[in-house]
């Protein structure tokens, strides 16, 4: 398969995006997925991953007209963006993708979920939540690299909604989403948009994406 060749499944629920699979991207890809790359490296390249999942999420957002006048004198007849945005991390592993949410937009206010896993029920539980108090009337940017099961980004959402937040409002963004974590949450929430950057095969045993990248939360934070 050429690098750039991969297309989206048909499978693919229509409220999911794909970043374009172009061989730049697949290089990136490579190098984060690769077992021996350094923790240095791959923050490097998951960070250039993240910005560009963050400008395609900020493309799904609203704009209305905007004139403006331009240093030589004419007018140029644009847009602007409508409406104010958020992001929402779900703890632990969403908190690195804050800091390429706040490269794109400065002083964006960013919350915070944590969910684990209830041992008595084996159901995700919310743990934490510490969310701008107006996020009712924002779009809010939900931020969690890895979709496996769906499990705790299903539950986040029904944190933000819960407070508020309509489901349209709603854009989550991870690097990489398994078919069975995307047919899940997409059913459970079908305006909801999902920018991912890979779509991968699959899930293993112990519920981690293959081929996946490991336990993205271990290689970025853990030497
Ligand atoms: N979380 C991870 O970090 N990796 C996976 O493969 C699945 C969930």
């Amino acid at each position: 398969m050429s690098p750039t060749s991969q297309t989206t499944p048909a499978s693919v629920p229509p409220s999911v995006f794909t970043l374009p699979h172009t061989a730049q991207l697949e290089a990136l890809y490579t190098i984060i997925r690769d077992k021996t790359t350094s923790r240095g490296d791959f923050l490097f390249y998951s960070d250039r991953i993240i910005r560009l999942l963050v400008e395609e999420g900020l493309n799904h957002l609203p704009v209305v007209p905007k004139t403006v006048e331009t240093p030589t004198g004419a007018t140029y007849e644009g847009v602007g963006f409508e409406g104010h945005i958020c992001g929402v991390s779900i703890l632990r592993a969403g908190e690195a993708m804050e800091a390429g949410l706040r490269e794109v937009c400065r002083s964006v206010r960013i919350g915070k979920i944590l969910i684990q896993r209830d041992e008595e029920t084996a159901l995700p539980k919310l743990f934490y939540a510490k969310l701008p108090q107006d996020i009712a009337h924002r779009y809010v940017l939900l931020l969690d690299p890895m979709l496996a099961t769906g499990g705790s980004a299903m539950k986040a959402v029904e944190v933000l909604m819960e407070h508020g937040v309509p489901e349209d409002r709603i854009i989550f963004i991870n690097l990489i989403s398994s078919p069975e974590g995307l047919k899940s949450f997409c059913t459970k929430y079908p305006a909801l948009r999902v920018i991912t950057g890979w779509i991968d095969e699959g899930l293993n045993e112990k519920a981690y994406i293959v081929p996946g990248l490991g336990d993205f939360g271990e290689r970025r934070y853990c030497e």
